[in-house]
């Protein structure tokens, strides 16, 4: 596969800072090796710098233009990066989601099949700038890329992802409001309950069978927070609960054999809170079980 490594080294998306690092981390990290000794052909584009905007700032909304000039400059890095191969995203806050997802909604529509996004979450993300508490926008890009009111102030999406096209899994801390919309929609939702109950492997492979059916092509976006805190420390927000380092390389590795995966994002890793440098690289090692590192090319425990 040609690869295409983006840095996003968005901070704006919410008060605390760190996330700007990302990027570098994923370097520093091995993220290029890890997918060239896989046999890819992979390419870094550098950093993507938000466009400039001419908007005032909203005293409800950390750093509103800002994030809108990420938003514009990310979704058309991404409509470019996907020309040309499959386009991993290196964060960056999870407000970068919202370029990323509305780019990648340009490219389905320019080869005519239908995008499906899946987020690997803590959180919901499904605040709209009139229900985030935080007013922090990293809170909001899945309710920005399904087209909820409210983000008058943000590019026109080219199409908007339906909320049945959207899987979360690893949910465990969903905001009143957020929970209130999602109740009443259609998006498959598999909180942390649902996968100690049935494993990690059945709610995905259902939503996998989704995305084939209708022949469409899958955004990841992977959020450190979707780990438990334990075995990835470095993200701003925490909750503890999170999937295990066994269930997420499972999840990568569907994800692999499923041949759906479009294109990629790494969020909310935040450097400055890591130890040694082990949340980068479990997520350098989680985006290569994605693009088809396997212990054995064979099943094994198949007798
Ligand atoms: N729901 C909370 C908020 O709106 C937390 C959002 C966390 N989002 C994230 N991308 N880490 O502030
Ligand atoms: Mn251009
Ligand atoms: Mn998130
Ligand atoms: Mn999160």
């Amino acid at each position: 596969k040609d690869i295409i490594l983006v840095g996003a080294p968005m901070d704006a998306g919410k008060r605390s800072q760190g996330c700007r690092m990302g990027p570098d981390a994923y370097r520093v990290a091995g993220l290029q090796k890890a997918l060239t000794d896989l046999g890819h052909t992979v390419t870094d584009a550098g950093d993507v710098r938000p466009d400039d905007v001419d908007l005032s700032e909203d005293p409800h909304l950390f750093a509103l233009p800002e994030c809108v000039g990420w938003t514009r400059a990310l979704s058309e890095a991404a409509q470019n990066a996907a020309k040309h191969g499959l386009p991993i995203f290196m964060g960056g806050d999870h407000a970068l989601s919202m370029g990323t997802v509305a780019g990648m909604t340009a490219h389905a529509q320019r080869i005519e099949r239908p995008l499906f996004v899946l987020w690997l979450d803590a959180h919901s993300d499904f605040h709209t700038p009139s229900s985030t508490d935080s007013g922090n926008l990293h809170g909001t890009p899945v309710a920005y890329f399904t087209g909820q009111p409210g983000f008058d102030a943000f590019p026109p999406l080219p199409s908007v992802v339906p909320t049945n096209r959207v899987g979360m899994i690893g949910l465990r801390s969903v905001d009143p409001a957020e929970r209130a919309v999602l109740e009443q929609d259609h998006a498959m939702l598999a909180d942390m309950r649902s996968i100690d109950e049935h494993g990690i492997k059945a709610p995905l492979l259902a939503f996998l069978e989704r995305v084939r059916a209708e022949n469409g092509i899958l955004h990841v976006s992977l959020d450190v927070d979707f780990l438990d805190p334990a075995i990835a420390p470095a993200v701003g927000t925490t909750v503890p609960g999170g999937a295990t380092e066994r269930e997420a390389h499972l999840a990568m590795e569907l994800l692999h054999e499923s041949g759906l995966v479009c294109s990629l994002d790494l969020v909310e890793l935040n450097p400055f809170l890591d130890e040694r440098g082990r949340t980068a690289k479990l997520m350098v090692d989680l985006a290569a079980s994605l693009l088809g590192r396997r212990i054995f090319d064979r099943p094994t425990w198949s007798f």
